[in-house]
């Protein structure tokens, strides 16, 4: 499978967001990346929902929707009736990880588990054939614009070792930090889905920037 792109929308212009919205919907981009942020698991806010409402009117690609919020339970439904596609909760705020997996199945969406990075792939053992997807953070959530972290490289390694015997089909996204510099060598450790925010929406020619990630090729 050719990987995919997920343009993160925290990097985009909020006072012009139709016009990013419509420069992802005209591009190379597969998703959209929604980041959604209570200032309780994560030390910033974001946007809610009627910021998703009005994305979804124009959104012509499937939302990919990371939250990065406490008792993600609680919103599920919400989430589902604002267009999203994949709903992504994090395993560091989910005490009943395996209930809120098939709530989110229940809704009718696809389901994901986001890992911080001091979060071991291996906790994710019993769960794993029930997901769609796995998010593997590569900066501590809650900023765009951060560092890369190295470590991620061993953890999709990981993380594959373990999909092959338990989830074929399961997609490894990865969030944080990613460029021009670094794609490359995710999509050849094994990752499936890129999610870039600020090097895609700080560039001259964010389109452009979509279309080389989307073009690299990995053998
Ligand atoms: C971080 C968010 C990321 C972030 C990525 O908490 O989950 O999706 O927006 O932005 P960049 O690509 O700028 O690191
Ligand atoms: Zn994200």
């Amino acid at each position: 499978m050719k990987h995919l792109i997920s343009p993160s929308l925290l990097s985009a212009d909020f006072a012009n967001l139709k016009e990013d919205i419509d420069m992802v919907n005209r591009s190379n981009a597969d998703w959209f990346h929604i980041d959604i942020m209570d200032g309780v698991f994560v030390p910033n806010i974001s946007f809610g929902f009627p910021v998703l409402t009005a994305i979804s009117r124009y959104a012509k690609k499937p939302l990919d929707v990371h939250l990065m919020i406490v008792e993600p339970d609680r919103y599920l439904q919400q989430f589902k009736d604002c267009g999203a596609h994949t709903i992504t909760v994090h395993y560091e705020a989910c005490t009943h990880l395996h209930r809120t997996i098939q709530a989110i199945k229940d809704v009718g969406c696809k389901a994901g588990v986001a890992l911080n990075p001091h979060t071991p792939v291996a906790f994710l053992s019993e769960v794993i054939g029930d997901l769609d997807l796995v998010l593997i953070m590569s900066v501590n959530p809650g900023f765009g614009g951060q560092k890369f972290i190295e470590n991620t490289y061993e953890k999709i390694r990981q993380l594959i070792a373990m999909a092959s015997a338990k989830n074929e089909s399961l997609l490894i996204e990865v969030d944080g930090g990613i460029n021009l510099g670094n794609a490359s060598d995710l999509l050849k450790a094994g990752a499936d889905v890129l999610v870039a925010g600020n090097a895609i929406f700080a560039a001259k020619n964010p389109e452009a920037v979509i279309d080389e990630l989307k073009n690299i090729a990995v053998s």
